[in-house]
C-alpha cells in the first residue's frame, strides 16, 4: 500500500476508482488484492462499522413512510422528523455515499457503480443511434442522496414562467413567487458576487457554491459568450438569460448531496424518531380496496419480506422512475396495462403515461491550441489528489463537478415563446469523451466504441486540450412513456423516451449548435485557436461535415440525455385527464399517499432538475405539516 501511495508514478485511477470500484461492489479484475490491502490497513473495517445497516422490526408502525431516500426524499424525512412526537421511517433501495461520491471529478465514473440502478431506454428509433443497440442509458441514483449522489452537481432552479405556468393549469401555490421561498430555504449560497442578491440564501442546509477550479478554457468561453452578445447572468436570479460560471451544490469541493445536506446533520440527534433504512427495496404498497387508503409498504431487506405500517402516510419519493413503478405494482396505473401484466386494478390513473426529459447535442467538441487545461483524469497528479484528499484544498481538479465549467441560457430564431424564457441551453465542459479514456463516459451513456474509437480516442492520446459544447433543448415537443413488463417488483420499467420523434426538437437543437458554432469564432475563443474538431461521426460521414443535413444526423445519432425526466406522476387539479397527483401532491382517488419528487413535475422545466426535487420536498413538508397539526 505504502508503495503505491508515494510511488511517483502514483495516478488517480489507482488511488481513488479502484477503492470505488471496490466500495461500490462493482467487480472488477484483480480487486481481490486491493480488497486485501485496504482490510490491512483497516479502511474496509472502518467503513463497514460506520455505514452498518439499521435492521428492521418486521410490522412495525411509524407515522410517516417515506419510500427512496433521494433529493427529495432525505429532504421531507429531515423536515417531517423536526417535530420530535412524528416518527418516521425513510426507506432507501441503496447504501452509503463513500470517498467516490464526494469526490466532484469523479461524477461521471459513479454510473458503473452499484450507486445507479443502471437502466436502459427501449431501443429508439430516431434518436441514440450512436448507442449499442440503440438504447440510451438512463441512470439514477441507488444510495443515500439517490441521484443527487451521482449527478453533476449543476444548481439550476428553472425560469419563473415554468412555475407560473404550473399554477395557472389548475396547480395553486405552485407559481414563483409561492416556490421561490422553498428554493431559498433548502439553500445555503457561497456564490461571488451574489452576498446581497435576495434570490438567495446563506442559511438553508444544501450548500450552492462557485467551483473554485477554473480553466483558460471557460474564462475564453464566458468573455466569447459576451462577445457574441449574451449578458452575464446570475441564471437563478433575476433572468436566466445570458451566461454564467456553473453553481454547484458542492461544500468546500465535495459533493452536497441531498443526504449530506439534510440528513447526516441530523441522524445522530433524531435516532429516536427518524430511522434510516438502506438496502430496503419497497415492494408494494399496502393498501385498503375498500377505502383505497394507504396504510403501509411491503419490502425486502436481506432477501427477506418485510412490512411497515403508517399511521398517517405514505409518501413516495422513490424517482420519476420508481415511484410510478410502485404505483403501479400497487394497482394505480392506466388499466390496459394494468390488466396485461396480471395486476388488481385498484384505481385506474395515468400514471407513466407522460414521460418528458431534455435532449442534448454530445457537442460540437472544439479543439484549442492551449496545453494542460483539459483534465485527463489518469493525469491527475500525486500532489493533486493530496492536497485535495489530505489538505481540504477546494480548489483542485479533484473538484470540477465532472468538467463542467459554464453555462449559457440562449433564445432561437425559430421560438415562439416570450423573450425571457429561453429555449436552448450550452453547457461547457472541459473535454469530452476523451477525458476518462474511455473509461467512463462511454460507457454511462452507452456509446458505441466506434464513436470513441474514431472520434475522440486519438485526443487522448495526443492529450490534446479540448472542450465540449453540449446543447440541450428547454421545450421538447417529443413525449415518452413509461410502463410495466411484468409484475416483478425487482425488474426494470419499460421505459421510451421517444426522443427527437418531434422533427422540430432536431430544428431547435441545430439552431443551438449554429449558436455554440458562433460563440466559438469570437475573439476571446479564436484566441486560443478554438475550432471545430473536424472528426466526422459514425454513420454521417456521407454528409458535407458541419452542413445543416450533417447535424441533423450528428443529433440522432450522439444523444445524449443529461436525465432530466419528469412528468410520470403528473401533477394537476382531478379535471386534468393526464394528472396522477393533486397540487397537493396526494394521489388522486386515493387516500393518505403522495408523490413528492420529480415525477410530479408536470412540463419540462427550464432547467435541470434536481434544484426542483429540493423545493418539491421542502414543500411538501410544509403541506403534509399543515394537514396534521
Ligand atoms: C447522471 C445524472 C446527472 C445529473 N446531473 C444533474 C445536475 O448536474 N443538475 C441537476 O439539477 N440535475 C441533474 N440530474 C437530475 C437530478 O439529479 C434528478 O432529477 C434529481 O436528483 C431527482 O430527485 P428525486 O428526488 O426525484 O429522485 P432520486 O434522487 O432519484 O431519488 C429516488 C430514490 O429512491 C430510491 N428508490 C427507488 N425505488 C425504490 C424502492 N422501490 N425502494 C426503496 N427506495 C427506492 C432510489 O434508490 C433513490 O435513492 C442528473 C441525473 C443523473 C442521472
Ligand atoms: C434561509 O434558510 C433558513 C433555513 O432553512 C430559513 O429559516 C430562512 O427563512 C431562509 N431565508 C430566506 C430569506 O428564505
Ligand atoms: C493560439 O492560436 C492563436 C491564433 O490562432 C494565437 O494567437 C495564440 O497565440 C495561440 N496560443 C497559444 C497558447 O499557442
Amino acid at each position: 500500500m505504502q508503495s503505491i501511495m508515494w510511488s511517483p508514478q502514483f495516478r488517480l485511477t489507482c488511488c481513488l476508482l479502484m477503492p470505488l470500484f471496490l466500495l461500490s461492489g462493482v467487480q472488477t479484475n484483480g480487486n481481490q488484492r486491493l480488497l486485501d490491502q485496504l482490510q490491512q490497513v483497516g479502511l474496509v473495517n472502518l467503513l463497514e462499522q460506520a455505514t452498518r445497516p439499521n435492521v428492521p422490526q418486521d410490522l412495525a408502525t411509524y407515522d410517516f413512510i417515506v419510500v427512496g431516500a433521494g433529493a427529495a426524499g432525505c429532504t421531507l424525512a429531515a423536515r417531517l422528523s423536526e417535530d420530535p412526537s412524528w416518527k418516521v421511517a425513510l426507506l432507501e433501495a441503496g447504501g452509503v455515499e463513500n470517498i467516490a461520491h464526494l469526490t466532484p471529478v469523479l461524477a461521471g465514473y459513479l454510473q458503473q457503480t452499484a450507486s445507479n440502478w443502471g437502466y436502459h431506454s427501449v431501443p429508439q428509433r430516431l434518436s441514440c443511434l450512436g448507442m449499442n443497440n440503440q438504447e440510451c442509458a438512463l441512470p439514477r441514483g441507488k444510495v443515500l442522496g439517490g441521484t443527487s449522489s451521482i449527478n453533476y452537481m449543476i444548481y439550476n432552479r428553472g425560469n419563473r414562467r415554468d412555475f407560473d405556468g404550473w399554477a395557472s393549469a389548475g396547480n395553486p401555490g405552485w407559481s414563483y413567487a409561492e416556490v421561490l421561498p422553498y428554493f431559498l430555504r433548502s439553500e445555503s449560497a457561497q456564490l461571488q458576487g451574489l452576498e446581497q442578491s435576495p434570490y438567495h440564501n446563506h442559511s438553508g442546509p444544501l450548500s450552492v457554491e462557485d467551483v473554485r477550479y477554473r480553466t483558460q478554457l471557460v474564462h475564453a468561453f464566458v468573455e466569447a459568450s459576451v462577445e457574441a452578445g449574451l449578458p452575464r447572468t446570475d441564471y437563478n436570479g433575476e433572468s436566466q438569460l445570458g451566461v454564467s460560471y456553473v453553481q454547484a451544490t458542492t461544500r468546500n469541493g465535495r459533493r452536497h448531496s441531498a443526504y449530506s445536506a439534510y440528513i447526516q446533520p441530523v441522524r445522530d440527534y433524531r435516532k429516536s424518531n427518524l430511522h434510516i433504512y438502506t438496502f430496503s427495496q419497497v415492494t408494494r404498497l399496502l393498501i385498503d380496496a375498500e377505502t383505497k387508503s394507504a396504510y403501509g409498504v411491503e419490502f425486502r431487506y436481506n432477501s427477506r419480506a418485510y412490512t411497515f405500517k403508517a399511521r398517517k402516510e405514505v409518501i413516495l419519493s422513490a424517482g420519476a422512475f420508481n415511484s410510478p413503478q410502485l404505483l403501479m405494482l400497487s394497482g394505480i396505473g392506466p388499466a390496459d396495462n394494468l390488466k396485461a401484466i396480471g395486476v388488481p386494478l385498484v384505481h385506474a390513473l395515468p400514471v407513466g403515461k407522460r414521460l418528458y426529459d431534455h435532449m442534448c447535442h454530445f457537442g460540437p467538441t472544439f479543439v484549442t491550441n492551449t496545453t494542460g487545461q483539459t483534465t485527463f483524469t489518469s493525469r491527475v497528479t500525486a500532489a493533486e489528489v493530496l492536497s485535495y484528499l489530505l489538505a481540504g484544498n477546494p480548489a483542485t481538479k479533484l473538484s470540477s463537478i465532472g468538467g463542467v465549467e459554464a453555462l449559457a441560457f440562449l433564445k432561437t430564431g425559430r421560438s415562439t415563446l416570450p423573450q425571457d424564457w429561453p429555449d436552448i441551453e450550452l453547457i461547457m465542459v472541459l473535454g469530452s469523451l476523451a477525458s476518462d479514456e474511455g473509461t467512463a463516459l462511454k460507457l454511462g451513456a452507452n456509446f458505441k466504441d466506434e464513436i470513441y474509437d474514431r472520434m475522440y480516442r486519438q485526443l487522448a492520446q495526443a492529450r490534446q486540450d479540448h472542450f465540449t459544447l453540449l446543447v440541450m433543448q428547454f421545450h421538447p415537443q417529443s413525449v415518452g412513456r413509461l410502463w410495466l413488463r411484468d409484475r416483478n417488483p425487482l425488474g426494470w420499467p419499460k421505459i421510451d423516451p421517444k426522443y427527437c420523434v418531434a422533427e422540430e426538437d432536431v430544428e431547435y437543437i441545430l439552431d443551438g449548435i449554429k449558436e455554440a458554432i458562433r460563440i466559438s469564432k469570437m475573439p476571446a475563443l479564436q484566441s486560443i485557436g478554438a475550432r471545430l474538431l473536424e472528426r466526422p461521426v459514425p454513420g454521417c460521414e456521407s454528409l458535407a461535415f458541419a452542413s445543416d443535413d450533417y447535424w441533423r444526423c450528428s443529433i440522432r445519432t450522439l444523444s445524449y440525455t443529461l436525465h432530466h425526466q419528469v412528468a410520470t406522476c403528473r401533477m394537476g387539479p382531478a379535471s386534468d385527464p393526464t394528472a396522477v397527483v393533486s397540487p397537493q401532491l396526494r394521489v388522486h382517488g386515493m387516500r393518505r399517499l403522495r408523490v413528492v419528487d420529480t415525477s410530479i413535475i408536470p412540463v419540462p422545466p427550464t432547467a435541470h432538475t434536481n434544484a426542483a426535487a429540493f423545493m418539491i420536498g421542502e414543500k411538501a413538508a410544509d403541506m403534509i405539516r399543515s394537514d396534521w397539526s
